[in-house]
């Protein structure tokens, strides 16, 4: 059985690289062209005409693929396939739309695919950087063909983390300022990259040591959450619990870090 579904997985990464790929082919075009820009949610909330153009290509592709099973994109929402299926595509048409709209080369094409609300196939694509990151349940994760393998860093004072912020930041207290604030005191170095499928893959790449967000959407961190988990790495939920995208957080490491993320965290988000 457990053979069959990694068959399943491997089969379903093959397609999830080769259509993320299409897309991303389709914003390499875009970098010099941005186009209109809109707003969703604030005036920090930005959507190209690219975010829209890159999700209907890889939709398209998908559901002539495998119309039995379900898609969530960010830009479009559900395919609305009422069926019960234990699987669903998960798709982020451009993730980091704030830095490409920028001209910063950190955005990304990302497709998961889970089953059960686990992550089985991921890629993460960032066609600026020349980086095709991908992984399938038990097949190991990879960049560009070479194997991928998380950092062997055991102290957090020496560690470097990345994060994120909600958009809705300056109204929200929800804002993830004070455990930023408690990180910077207490981890070797914390960045923000503006992309949480770029900074989950480069926890898997070993470049970063851990990684911790909340308020956000599965499509931001499913296909990032498997490469780290495949390249050695651990990841759960803000509390510690299991990691399920649709909760909205995670936090990711290289496993011997781990629990000292987990700790401040709790130190943190208890006293505010
Ligand atoms: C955003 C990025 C960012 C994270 C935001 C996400 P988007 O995705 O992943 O790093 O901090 O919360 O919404 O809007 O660029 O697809
Ligand atoms: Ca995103
Ligand atoms: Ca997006």
């Amino acid at each position: 059985m457990e053979a069959s579904y990694s068959k399943e997985a491997k089969e379903a990464l093959s397609l999830a690289r080769s259509v993320a790929g299409e897309g991303a082919t389709l914003l390499r075009g875009a970098v010099d062209n941005i186009g209109t820009i809109r707003t969703k949610s604030t005036l920090r909330d930005l959507v190209t005409e690219w975010d829209t153009r890159c999700e209907d290509l890889i939709r398209e592709r998908l559901l002539a693929a495998t119309p039995e099973i379900p898609l969530l994109g960010e830009e479009r929402g559900s395919s609305g396939v009422a069926t019960e299926s234990e699987y669903l595509w998960l798709v982020d048409p451009i993730d980091g739309t704030v830095n490409f709209a920028h001209g910063l080369p950190l955005f990304s094409v990302v497709i998961a695919l889970e089953r059960n609300g686990q992550p089985i196939a991921g890629v993460v694509v960032a066609p600026a950087m020349g980086w095709e990151f991908y992984a399938h349940d038990g097949g190991g994760a990879f960049v560009n063909g070479q194997p991928l393998r998380v950092s062997k860093i055991t102290k957090l004072e020496q560690a470097m983390l990345a994060s994120g912020f909600p958009y809705d930041r300056a109204t929200s207290a929800d804002n993830n300022f004070a455990e930023w604030e408690h990180f910077q005191r207490v981890a070797g170095a914390c960045r923000r990259l503006g992309c949480a499928s770029i900074d989950l893959a480069l926890v898997a790449r070993g470049w970063l040591d851990g990684y911790w967000e909340t308020r956000l959407q599965p499509w931001d961190m499913s296909a990032g959450a498997l490469l780290v988990r495949e390249a050695g790495g651990r990841v759960t939920s803000i509390n510690g619990g299991r990691f399920v995208s649709k909760d909205g957080n995670a936090v990711a490491s290289n496993g011997a870090i781990h629990n000292q993320i987990l700790d401040e965290l709790e130190v943190v988000r208890r006293d505010k």
